[in-house]
């Protein structure tokens, strides 16, 4: 799509550069990550407000580090060069930049020599900031003065407001540089004049035009999962064309407790979208049966649902032409560093990989410009309800990586029933969003307990909550005695064929999040 107003991020591949994008998004600003060798012209035909050149782990001085087309200095757009991306200005433009005796790593303190620099405009002279560089800059480029100094560092910003260039040797966009926000704002706003206009309701209004242009009379098929983002899909393609959307939602039998009735109400009777719901879980289960192997079942489980999924689609005959899918902008940033690293993978993302040859379907992917975040308030705006923008993430196989050995309609039961316990009992914590995952898990043994008189050898469950920022680490949850204690009681009277409850206190690594 095509912004007005924009700020480009050329990635060198420093492990942080999508939370300069976050950061810039915050401020209600446009932005995109692209690859740090863009040509000028190109950028000049995109008009950019901006161009920030991001922090990377190379060394400028080095032949093969990459470089920027030295024409981006010429265009008269206002650049911000953050770490790497300020030693390479100075590189670029005639200063010197030397490999440091020792690298400079952590927090530090800096002092704004020159108070009226647009970049720290409003800001106190004494200001922590965080530093992560090796190489230095020796001397600074003719036509640019000195902002800002810490003990270690002569030159912890520079500036050239002739030229509208700007250098940052520590990293505003990571927390601890408390203050960094308010520089990115002053770059964004004061320097490169931008408004702010990246607002999700403009989205919604842009995406439902732009997704009318692509689809025009043709029919789209979306795999409903019911997760935040095929939720946010559907509801926009719904708003953009209609009944020219059929969504399709597999029941595999293993979902939490009144999931599939909930998805129907919303999406079937109060949006009135076209949804088919197969309801699949005898399919599902009959070939699970006897399977305990965790990767057995995964396995079985992603083949079934493509099986179910293709023939539903198959139903729709040649009336669809697109598949819509819910894949977000941090799967297909697309900047190449030379070094990998995780800013630098290109990633092509198929949400339902492994269709059939004779269903071939060209992609809609209306959320592909937008962060997680972003796609809640999308939802939230689109009058999305809270349970499904702030809905934990939940694995694909559902239930099954939770019901550790046999699966079976009974066992299903016993951990629907605990897991709705665990999610009740939670959600009523004022701050239950900060918990990132909570849930029940169903363990394979017995147990001896006394109920009233009597002996009972019954089933374990496991209660899980972590903290976490994205799956990928976690800590266990820091549960209140109080929660503990009702999550525990209510399960075990009130859950037939469950006499114990645990909770698991372990970190991933080395544990993982689910058990399976
Ligand atoms: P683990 O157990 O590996 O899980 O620590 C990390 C995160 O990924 C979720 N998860 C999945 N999500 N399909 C998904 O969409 C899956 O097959 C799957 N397996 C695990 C898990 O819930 C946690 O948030």
């Amino acid at each position: 799509m095509n912004h007005p107003e924009w700020i480009a991020i050329l990635d060198y591949g420093s492990q942080v550069t999508q939370l300069i994008a976050r950061r810039i998004r915050e401020q209600k600003v446009y932005c995109e990550i692209i690859r740090f060798d863009t040509p000028a012209e190109e950028l000049k035909a995109r008009a950019p407000k901006g161009i920030i050149l991001s922090g990377g782990p190379c060394s400028v001085p080095d032949e093969d580090a990459p470089k920027c087309d030295p024409a981006l200095f010429d265009l008269g757009i206002p650049i911000l060069g953050i770490c790497y991306g300020m030693q390479l200005t100075a590189h670029t433009l005639g200063g010197a930049v030397k490999p440091g005796l020792k690298r400079e790593y952590g927090k530090a303190m800096m002092h704004i020599t020159d108070d009226k620099s647009p970049l720290f405009k409003g800001l106190s002279p004494d200001l922590q900031v965080w530093m992560s560089h090796g190489d230095k800059v020796e001397t600074i480029p003719e036509g640019f003065e000195v902002v800002a100094k810490s003990d270690n560092c002569p030159y912890a910003a520079i500036q050239n407001l002739d030229r509208n260039i700007f250098g940052l040797q520590f990293h505003p966009e990571v927390v601890h540089t408390p203050q960094g926000k308010e520089m990115l704002w002053n770059f964004a706003f004061k320097i490169c004049k931008c408004t702010g206009d990246w607002a999700m309701s403009k989205f919604v209004e842009d995406t439902v035009k732009q997704v009318r242009k692509q689809v025009g009379d043709d029919h789209v098929l979306l795999g409903l999962s019911g997760g935040v983002d095929s939720s946010v899909v559907a509801a926009l393609l719904h708003k953009a064309i209609g009944d020219q959307l059929h969504c399709v939602y597999v029941d595999n039998g293993l979902m939490r407790y009144h999931e599939t009735e909930e998805i129907e109400e919303l999406f079937g009777s109060a949006f009135g979208i076209d949804l088919t719901v197969a309801h699949e879980g005898e399919l599902f289960l009959g070939k699970l049966a006897g399977v305990s192997d965790p990767e057995k079942k995964r396995k079985i489980i992603g083949s079934t649902f493509i099986d179910v999924f293709a023939d539903r689609a198959r139903g729709f005959g040649d009336q669809v032409k697109f598949l819509a899918q819910g894949t977000l902008y941090p799967d297909v940033i697309e900047s190449v560093s030379p070094i990998g690293g995780p800013s630098a993978t290109i990633k092509s993302h198929h949400n339902v990989g492994g269709l059939p040859d004779d269903l071939q379907f060209d992609l809609v992917e209306p959320l592909r410009e937008l962060f997680k975040d972003e796609v809640r308030e999308v939802g939230r705006e689109l009058g999305l309800p809270s349970y499904i923008v702030d809905r934990q993430p939940f694995p694909g196989p559902g239930l099954a990586v939770r019901i550790i050995g046999d699966i079976t309609p009974e066992r299903i039961d016993v951990l629907q029933q605990a897991d709705l316990r665990v999610r009740e009992e939670i959600m009523k914590m004022p701050n239950h969003l900060d918990v990132w995952q909570y849930f029940a898990v169903l363990l394979p043994i017995q147990t001896v307990g006394v109920m009233g008189d009597d002996r009972t050898y019954e089933n374990v469950v496991a209660v899980r909550a972590v903290e976490s920022r994205d799956g990928m680490t976690a800590d266990w949850y820091k549960l209140p005695y109080e929660v503990m204690d009702s999550i525990s009681n209510r399960i075990i009277n009130e859950v037939r064929g469950v006499n114990r409850v645990c909770y698991d206190i372990s970190s991933k690594p080395p544990s993982t999040i689910e058990w399976e």
